[in-house]
């Protein structure tokens, strides 16, 4: 038994600003320094109250629709998330009560940027070993709630969002082979240090991060991770129909695409509109593909995650 996505869904919080908007705002930033080292022109924030399993209850709603399934066939709910809603329940067990469901497993994955890779991946497992039938799966995150608006090497490059997709069993492989990786002695480059203890938050729980030592981890990260999901398969790189890398930055993006020979067309691009949005950036850019007829039945797409941890992992799909 192998599984393969029958729909996918995303949400994006209402408000958009623009990097002038972030500058207006007080940011010592400018439009053009976002757009030329990021390729960010705007990011979607969260409104007032507004959590993460609120983005994820959304997507995962559409996701439903449009795999054409109710919630009740949900048996096995998975939520990559680094912002959750508390400490705990698990943003996962909140989805699962908003959907009405009860008794499967709930749990979330706590992979920063690689989440939706590394959720997919243990979906995916799960339903070959027989433990899940139907599993949803959400990357759903709250930047804005861990940025310091006063630090503008970070806080240009985050936003908000949801993606999902829900994972069926299925006799061909639509799931062809998953990768994933962490390298915890490189916890420190990119991290959220913050604590809650004694009824209050020890340390600094805001997002820091050493831009220049991400983006060179991330580039061989990621092009390897490629390779080791291709190997696996038997595929050549020139089988990747559709690049969807994590979306951090377009200059990561198009160098890792570089490095597999992937062209620019073939590299699906939200960065521009979304920002980072951690664990969603995956699952909001293969919706977005998805729905607008890019991907289509019979393609190889190769999902790529990297972020906190530090973790990378990949996923190749063959979409049916
Ligand atoms: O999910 C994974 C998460 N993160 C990433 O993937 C990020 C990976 N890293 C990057 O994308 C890039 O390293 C950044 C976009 C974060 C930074 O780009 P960079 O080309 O490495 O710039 P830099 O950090 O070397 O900074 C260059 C200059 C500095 O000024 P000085 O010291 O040369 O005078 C910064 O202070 O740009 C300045 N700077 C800014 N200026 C305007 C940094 N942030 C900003 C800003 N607006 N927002």
């Amino acid at each position: 038994m192998r599984s393969r996505i029958a729909g996918t869904g995303s949400y994006l919080p209402a408000q958009v600003l623009t990097n002038d908007d972030l500058a207006r705002r007080g940011v010592d930033t400018s439009d053009e320094w976002v757009r030329s080292r990021t390729g960010i022109l705007q990011r979607h924030i969260a409104a007032e109250g507004e959590l993460s399993s609120d983005l994820a209850y959304h997507a995962s709603r559409r996701a439903l629709e449009a795999a054409g399934m109710a919630a009740g066939e949900i048996d096995t709910i998975i939520v990559a998330t680094t912002t959750p809603d508390f400490v705990f329940p698990s943003t996962a067990c909140i989805l699962q009560d908003r959907l009405g469901l009860r008794g499967g497993p709930a749990f979330d994955v706590q992979a920063v940027c690689s989440g939706f890779v590394y959720a997919l991946s243990i979906a995916d497992a799960m339903i070959r070993a027989g433990t899940a039938r139907n599993a949803l799966v959400v990357g759903a995150e709250t930047y804005s709630h861990i940025l310091d608006w006063s630090d503008r090497r970070t806080c240009v490059l985050f936003g908000d969002g949801a993606g999902a997709a829900v994972l069926v069993p299925s006799a061909e492989p639509g799931i062809v082979a998953t990768r994933l990786h962490a390298d915890g002695s490189q916890r420190g480059i990119l991290s959220v240090p913050g604590q809650v203890r004694d009824g209050k938050v020890a340390g600094r729980p805001f997002l820091q991060m050493d831009g220049q030592a991400v983006f060179k981890f991330a580039v061989r990260a990621l092009t390897d991770v490629a390779d080791e999901a291709l190997a696996d398969a038997g595929l050549p790189r020139t089988a990747i129909d559709w690049l969807i890398p994590h979306q951090a930055n377009l200059r990561i993006m198009d160098a890792t695409a570089k490095r597999l020979g992937v062209p620019h067309e073939r590299v699906v691009v939200t960065v521009d509109r979304h920002a980072n949005t951690s664990a969603a950036s995956v699952p909001l850019a293969l919706d977005e593909a998805v729905r607008d007829g890019r991907i289509r039945p019979g393609q190889h797409v190769m999902l790529l995650g990297v972020g906190g941890g530090f973790t990378w992992g990949s996923a190749l799909l063959r979409w049916s």
